[in-house]
């Protein structure tokens, strides 16, 4: 990994600026100023001439993509167990497979696959869940940290409904376990920083709830969790707390659902009835839309384009292993397929997502969680992915715009030849 003050990369520049606008540059300079961006240019301006410039030929160059949601222990079994519903896939594949994560030996070899795989996709920020192993988030964390990336991880929290060998045994064991995983990671870090994780509301009582809301405003930490994905979760949750409106009334009631001083991220939002999409927008919840995992699950679809329309932020997860594939050109590509099954089969009044909708989410929507990222615009951190779309030639002249659509649809890991995260070189 490399570091300078200012450089340069040229090639053919593709960014949102809007949810509406994709602005295309044939052979053009992304600079690099301190780790931000200085901007695009056709030539390099008098100011920047000398520094060092990359050149990437042909290829493309577009912003980071964020991942606002995905399960690290999970990527071991991605695309095994694909024939069931969340919760029965939660206790027949994925609770197993977390159980595992209390041998440390174990837990660094599947996390340094994850790692290595992370890094080299077009992935720059990610919100990743651990399991509930304080151990086992450390080293995923550590192993996190070498790759650059910038991340949040979370150790889980989850005290009922799950088997022995995955279960928390009480509210204050889980609440001291945080806190002893919170006091040996704060500040250690440069690139990977904590998150705090309530599984979702079937796997969190509400003593321990209630001791996470106090540990979130003592240490300031941002929260992401799971929020009406499925019918058959949706109508337990409402079981389980007979008092509250909602799912999303269930976080709220412990001031767990965003606000100015509790930045949160809610994964899949497909069945949020509309008071809760309201309440997500009064608090600047953030909905991590999760294609793939809604269809392998048999979820259901996200009305993601009432999402925008309505204001809300809104970012794509590829929600390892719901999804199968770590690829969020992928889940650019997913989002627009279903919905256009939406449009088709639900919301007839709802247009389909265009293109510049679908990547926007995937790189400005989602990266608006860590901050100015994931557009070139002047002043964001410098996020940057090159493209290589050579493995797929074509007879016909096409635009950079043509191109960068093209290869949303066909891209496959070879096609990220290069990326920095805020000014540092990753590869
Ligand atoms: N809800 C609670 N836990 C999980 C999980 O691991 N994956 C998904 N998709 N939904 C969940
Ligand atoms: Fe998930």
């Amino acid at each position: 990994m490399k570091q300078n003050s200012s450089f340069a990369l040229k090639g053919n520049v593709c960014f949102s600026t809007d949810k509406n606008t994709l602005v295309s540059r044939e052979h053009a300079y992304v600079v690099c100023e301190n780790g931000k961006c200085a901007g695009v240019f056709s030539s390099l301006p008098e100011k920047f001439q000398g520094i060092p410039v990359r050149d990437a030929g042909d290829s493309l160059i577009v912003p980071g993509f964020a991942d606002l949601h995905l399960h690290a222990p999970q990527y071991s079994f991605r695309g095994m167990g694909m024939d069931l519903e969340l919760l029965d896939w939660l206790n027949s594949v994925t609770f197993p497979e977390e159980s595992k994560y209390s041998d440390q030996e174990y837990a660094r070899k599947a996390y340094s696959i994850f790692a290595e795989d992370l890094k080299k996709s077009e992935t720059t920020r990610a919100c990743i869940f651990g399991t509930l192993h304080v151990e086992a988030t450390d080293i995923l964390m550590e192993l996190l940290e070498k790759t650059g990336l910038k991340t949040f991880v979370g150790k889980v929290n989850m005290d009922r409904n799950g088997p022995d060998t995955l279960q928390e045994k009480s509210a204050e064991i889980s609440a001291a376990d945080t806190i002893r995983w919170l006091d040996s990671c704060t500040g250690k870090y440069q690139n990977v920083k904590p998150i705090l994780t309530p599984r979702f509301i079937p796997s969190c009582s509400d003593e321990l709830m209630k001791k996470l809301a106090e540990i979130q405003k003592h240490y300031k930490l941002p929260v992401q969790s799971h929020l009406s994905e499925n019918p058959g979760e949706v109508s337990w949750v409402q079981e389980l707390c007979p008092e509250s409106s909602f799912y999303g009334d269930a976080y709220r009631q412990f001031d767990l659902f965003g606000g100015k001083d509790c930045p949160t991220i809610m994964a899949h939002c497909v069945y949020c009835p509309e008071e809760e999409i309201q309440l997500m927008k009064e608090q600047g919840v953030y909905v991590a839309h999760c294609p793939q995992s809604n269809t392998n699950l048999s979820s259901g679809i996200a009305p993601v384009k009432l999402y925008l329309e309505q204001g809300i932020h809104t970012g794509l997860g590829t929600d390892i292993a719901g999804g199968h594939s770590l690829s969020m050109l992928r889940a650019v590509s997913d989002s627009i397929q279903v919905s256009k099954l939406h449009w088709r089969y639900i919301d007839s009044n709802r247009k389909p997502l265009t293109f510049e909708e679908a990547f926007y989410i995937g790189t400005m929507g989602g990266g608006e969680f860590f901050g100015k990222t994931g557009s070139f615009l002047e002043g964001y951190e410098f996020d940057a992915v090159i493209l290589d779309d050579t493995y797929f030639p074509h007879p016909q002249p096409l635009t950079v715009r043509e191109r960068l659509e093209r290869l949303t649809y066909l891209s496959d890991a070879r096609c990220v030849t290069g990326k920095y995260v805020s000014g540092t070189e990753i590869f």
